[in-house]
């Protein structure tokens, strides 16, 4: 199997000083004419010629006399950098930089605070990223940035590695990234960092009473299994996190129509997630006792494959009246969550590729969050802005719930409508985790639609660098 767990240095960063870097000069819209005035007449006209005009990752290369890049201008459009409040700088902007230089090691002239420079750090290394375990021609064009002195490398480096193994698995066919596939991946992050692993399987499933996890995944060819890695400090806060990690999904009996289940090799992407920011969270040695739960399995057809009217006794109790077998995110998930509930965490997050309904409420790049926890909220809402890394709160509208009722078991595993699809789904979820526990639902997409520099079609990690820098800030050992 393809290596998914990397540990080195990212190739396109560098710390320290080197001599030969190319200077990059960050120009602003509205900062462009007093910059054109502190050059040469050469080079004013060189910039009439070229009709730079700053916009957002414009790049214009500077040649001195030898034939090498002199220094390098690059737009940033409107950036409000006379206000006290400056709004972050998205890394996806250097990306852009990073994709139009040639080959070479670069630097960035202007002084940028903190965040900034994180960000910068982590938009040109996320340029590189390609998922080329499937092509034969994989060279890439190597641009190196010497980071900023105020660039915290490491925690960038936590943010990059767990970002591209989050991509990887989710680009990964599910040919190749079956039940079995993320548990050996599971096995080898866990070994890594010596951490804790367990994997119940197939029958053993039932016999511990995971029901739903089992049922939903028990007509694929690939045995169902419920993935549990432990890591850290058992007297430090206890974090779980549970991913639901169904690596395709067919829809089922419900059968999905060609051109929805064509991606659904993604649907594994909550799994994805945790296994990032868990590895995240391991690099950086923070100071919990972090849980990574995922329920894998395919929710596919065969003979034995679960039917739409069957009832399951979850592993919490709960009867569970099958409304449609397309809704399998949540049984797998019910189960891991109850067993996550056991051991009272001081926070448990699930990461899920869970609604299309989240799509049609905020499209595919902003991933809805529900929580009941005030502080966490408006905690990951200023983290989100300042990673660049979106995220919003959707109510956990409990006079919903009704809507899940059923009038031969305890629940309905859809709603009776399909209108506000990603909160009753998120009530779902809900029942299974106690009022006592802090917990926060998050409804990603996990893939990008369309190409944008350091955001190539396929795999995304969404989210899980805001909750990272929360973490990192809030555990720092
Ligand atoms: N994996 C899908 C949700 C999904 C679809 C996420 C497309 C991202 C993009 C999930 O298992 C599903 O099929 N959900 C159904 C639920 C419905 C049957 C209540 C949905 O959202 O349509
Ligand atoms: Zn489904
Ligand atoms: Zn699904």
């Amino acid at each position: 199997m393809f290596n998914y767990i990397n540990r080195g240095p990212i190739p396109s960063l560098k710390s320290g000083s080197s001599k030969k870097t190319i200077p990059i000069i960050l120009v602003a819209n509205e900062d462009l004419k007093k910059w054109q005035q502190s050059l040469s007449n050469n080079q004013q006209s060189w910039l009439k010629l070229n009709d730079f005009n700053a916009t957002s990752g414009e790049i214009l290369l500077f040649i001195a006399n030898n034939g090498a890049v002199d220094f390098v201008a690059a737009g940033m459009g409107e950036n409000n950098s006379s206000t006290i409040e400056q709004d972050p700088i998205e890394p996806w902007l250097f990306s852009k930089i990073a994709k139009s230089v040639p080959k070479g090691t670069y630097q960035i002239s202007n002084i940028l605070n903190d965040r900034d420079a994180n960000s910068a750090a982590f938009g040109w290394a996320m340029a590189h990223y390609k998922f080329s375990v499937y092509l034969k021609e994989t060279k890439q064009k190597l641009s190196i940035l010497t980071v900023p002195k105020n660039c915290d490398i490491n925690f960038v480096s936590h943010m990059v590695r767990g970002s591209t193994l989050c991509r990887d698995l989710v680009n990964t066919p599910t040919c190749h990234m079956g039940p079995d596939d993320l548990g050996e991946v599971s096995k080898s992050l866990a070994r890594e960092f010596k951490a804790k692993i367990t994997i119940i399987t197939g029958a053993a499933l039932l016999k511990a009473g995971f029901n739903t996890i089992h049922t939903v995944g028990r007509a694929a060819e690939k045995e169902p299994r419920l993935i549990d890695i432990t890591w850290g400090n058992q007297k430090a806060p206890k974090i779980t996190l549970v991913g639901k990690g169904v690596c395709f999904d067919t829809g089922g009996l419900d059968i999905k129509p060609s051109n929805s289940m064509l991606n659904m090799k993604k649907d594994m992407g909550g799994a994805a997630h945790v296994l990032g920011l868990g590895q995240m969270i391991m690099e950086a040695g923070l100071n919990v006792r972090l849980r990574i739960l995922i329920p894998a399995v395919e929710n596919n057809i065969s003979a034995n494959a679960f039917r739409p009217g069957d009832i399951i006794k979850s592993y919490h109790g709960t009867t569970i009246e099958i409304g449609n077998t397309d809704a399998e995110g949540r049984l797998v998930l019910c189960d891991a969550l109850a067993l996550a509930s056991e051991e009272n965490p001081d926070l448990l997050m699930d990461f899920a590729t869970l609604t299309g309904a989240a799509r049609v409420a905020l499209g595919t790049d902003v991933p809805p969050y529900f929580t009941d926890d005030q502080s966490l909220n408006s905690e990951l809402l200023s983290r989100s802005k300042n990673q660049c890394d979106p995220l919003w709160p959707l109510p956990l509208y409990d006079p919903y719930k009704e809507l899940l009722s059923s009038s031969i078991a305890d629940l309905n595993n859809v709603a009776s409508t399909g209108l506000g699809g990603a909160i009753t789904a998120a009530l779902f979820l809900k029942h299974f985790v106690p009022k006592t526990i802090p917990w926060i639902h998050f409804d990603v997409y996990a893939w990008n639609d369309r190409e944008r520099p350091g955001r190539p079609k396929g795999g995304e990690a969404m989210g899980i660098r805001s909750v990272f820098d929360y973490l990192a800030t809030k555990f720092k050992s």
